[in-house]
């Protein structure tokens, strides 16, 4: 069995992926080694087999000896130790939920229902190196990867409306805090229905723009608004987050020579952890919408294409169903009025476990297999 190093457990993305190692029981598959960056010594967490003490994250010593190490710790503690470990030799698999190494060329993007075959290439190739995608990113593309997979998107946008665990699982909190000041502002008028509800919206709206809302995390208040900028400012007028969408997309699907064009806006909404999409893809030739259907549902077992009918998008389409599964439901595809080559499409993907998590898991098995 091989001896895997964990690190950054503890934390949203790693709890999440602890949690799906239970389900699927890969701790039975490796000798696993927890790492702390402040608790070395302390007993490590229950996984229903004994394990060492937890090592210290920082010690390059002990980190050399797994043969894997799988982190979700974040980009500066990848940053600070990464590099040292090679210089000092290591040849073990890295694999990594922080976007520092992902545009690496020695560095693989893992998605493994859309690019098996390009992490196997580097497998054999000898890539050491596997990073977990942008979430956005990853939930696209395994939403619209029929269409990818058979070449027949020319172009394509996504408008997106992320959740507020992107941020971080303070957001979370800040947008429920948020969500709770606003309604106890106007709790008795509620509770009246003979109120004015032109009075409760200006209570609302001066609430929002008092400055009392706690925003330390978001920067302005999130809940009942939207933020249409996502991750820092870029010189070309994007934002980080949407120049990711190109890069990383043909990264992970091995397209070296011409890019797919994808580019859109990346907007924070008031969800909790579901990232959704809203796209215009512009195809290569027109192909009827049951066959575009056809070739998304085929595409992976987690997509579930739903009819473009209202009560189905209802129940089927949004974040509440969503939350918490590895359900990735694709629907709204029609035609637009632009032409038969242009259709519409709508995504929805959890954050924490397709658009981090499971990518992870899932390179790990293969690794191991
Ligand atoms: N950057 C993403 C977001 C999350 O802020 O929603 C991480 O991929």
């Amino acid at each position: 069995k091989q001896t895997v190093g964990l690190v950054g457990w503890r934390g949203m993305v790693g709890s999440v992926l602890m949690k799906r190692m239970r389900d699927e029981n890969d701790f039975d598959h490796i000798d696993p080694v927890f790492f702390s960056t402040s608790q070395t010594g302390q007993a490590g967490p229950d996984i229903g087999k004994d394990i060492p003490l937890l090592q210290d994250a920082m010690d390059i010593e002990s980190l050399k000896k797994m043969d894997v190490i799988i982190t979700c710790q974040g980009g500066d503690y990848t940053k600070a130790v990464y590099p040292q470990l090679r210089e000092a030799g290591w040849k073990g698999y890295w694999i990594d939920a922080a976007s520092s190494l992902r545009m690496d060329k020695d560095a693989i993007i893992v998605l493994d229902p859309v690019n098996q075959h390009v992490i196997k290439q580097g497998l054999k190739d000898g890539v050491k190196t596997f990073v977990g995608g942008n979430c956005t990113v990853s939930l696209m593309l395994l939403a619209l990867g029929g269409l990818f997979e058979k070449g027949h998107i020319e172009w394509m946008t996504s408008m997106t409306y992320q959740a507020a665990s992107g941020g971080g699982a303070r957001h979370m909190r800040e947008l429920l805090n948020q969500f709770g000041l606003l309604n106890a502002e106007v709790g008795a008028e509620l509770a009246d229905p003979a109120s004015a509800i032109l009075d409760i919206d200006r209570k609302v709206a001066e609430k929002m723009r008092s400055g009392t809302l706690p925003t330390d995390q978001f920067g302005v208040p999130l809940a009942g608004s939207l933020i249409p900028y996502i991750d820092s400012q870029l010189e070309n007028g994007q934002s980080r987050e949407e120049w990711k969408a190109q890069a990383e997309c043909n990264k992970i699907l091995g397209i070296d020579g011409k890019p797919i064009p994808v580019d859109g806006l990346c907007v924070r909404i008031g969800a909790m952890r579901c990232h959704s999409q809203a796209y215009t893809i512009k195809l290569n030739k027109d192909i009827p919408v049951a066959d575009i259907e056809g070739l998304l549902a085929e595409h992976n077992q987690w997509v579930d294409v739903v009819p473009n009918d209202k009560q189905a998008t209802m129940e089927r389409l949004t974040p509440t169903v969503t939350t918490g599964t590895l359900n990735i439901p694709v629907g709204r595809i029609r035609k637009l009025n632009m032409g038969p080559e242009y259709i519409s499409a709508f995504s929805v993907g959890d954050q924490l476990l397709w658009g981090a998590a499971e990518p992870l898991r899932r390179m790990l098995r293969i690794l191991i297999e």
